[in-house]
């Protein structure tokens, strides 16, 4: 277990967070019966599908200013905060959350709340969630090899759970909400236009930035721009989280690390569970740019 789960202590076994009372579950049924507002926003998101990158873009556009904000402090995380912390956030609220869909506020589907979807290759984000998992101290560190990490992951799941059930779940909501504001927004489709895809989040939010602000904030929004930023400014409980002292929010940022990890057999293994269990998953990723 503790080479699989990590060093999880007693909530090896859950793979979610324990959420803001020590109780997964009533906060997951907390969050998932919370009171929403019709102009907040919120984005969902597998982790290490870019969720630090799409949110500093897009709280960026609702502020209308090109200087890297507090995108991270500014926003509220579902999965971890109490109820009391959204309900005292001003409109419009700037919401985030990794849960699967199952979790996600009900009232978001029924206020037509604007939801961004995040997505990335799953290769790239076991190897992203790999470097931040064994870099965590306890207890959520992970002391395996890649090769298990990847298997755990195929086979069984890991936290936040099983990745490409995530998303068929997700594919699925989409579907059951067909006139729900919900924008797809793809890691590798940023990677190669980020003006362009900078400019769709900005017409899907109405946040009426100009495109020389969309430019501007693509521009600050660059890897290396906000590692720098963020390395600079980061918080110390943030920082403390990790053992070398670094945060892994801002890593490599590159589609295709996952050639760095991957042998032939696990791109075997990874080819034929995909073929078995997304064949009906409508994104086409890009494993390469
Ligand atoms: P890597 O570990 O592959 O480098 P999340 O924010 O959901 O945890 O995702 C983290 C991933 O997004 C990391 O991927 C990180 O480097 C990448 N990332 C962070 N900022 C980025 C940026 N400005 N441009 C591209 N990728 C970025």
């Amino acid at each position: 277990n503790t080479i699989l789960f990590g060093n999880a202590g007693d909530y090896w076994h859950i793979p979610f967070p324990i959420g803001s009372n020590n109780d997964f579950r009533s906060h997951a049924r907390a969050v998932r019966s919370m009171e929403m507002r019709p102009d907040d926003i919120l984005i969902c998101s597998y982790p290490k599908s870019g969720l630090h990158w799409q949110q500093e873009m897009v709280h960026m556009l609702m502020q209308k200013t090109s200087e890297i904000t507090s995108g991270e402090t500014s926003m509220g995380f579902l999965d971890m905060m109490p109820q009391a912390h959204f309900k005292a956030l001003p409109s419009p609220r700037f919401l985030v959350t990794h849960m699967p869909y199952r979790y996600v506020p009900k009232q978001a589907f029924e206020k037509n709340v604007k939801i961004i979807h995040l997505e990335r290759n799953p290769k790239d984000v076991f190897v992203s969630f790999y470097n931040h998992m064994n870099k965590n101290v306890p207890p959520l560190d992970y002391a395996g090899t890649f090769e298990q990490f990847f298997y755990l992951n195929i086979e069984v799941g890991y936290y936040y759970g099983d990745l490409f059930d995530y998303l068929m779940e997700w594919q699925t909501g989409k579907e059951a909400h067909p006139d729900c504001p919900i924008f797809t927004s793809v890691y590798e489709d940023m990677k190669l236009d980020p003006i362009g895809g900078v400019k769709k989040l900005n017409t899907f939010l109405g946040t009426g930035c100009s495109d020389e602000l969309c430019e501007q904030i693509t521009l600050a929004c660059s890897f290396d721009k906000m590692k720098e930023h963020k390395e600079k400014t980061a918080q110390p409980e943030m920082v403390a989280m990790f053992k070398d002292k670094k945060i892994p929010f801002y890593r490599k940022g590159d589609v295709g690390d996952w050639k760095n990890y991957f042998n032939d057999a696990m791109n075997d293994e990874y080819d034929k569970e995909y073929k078995r269990r997304m064949s009906d998953y409508k994104t086409v990723y890009k494993y390469t740019l």
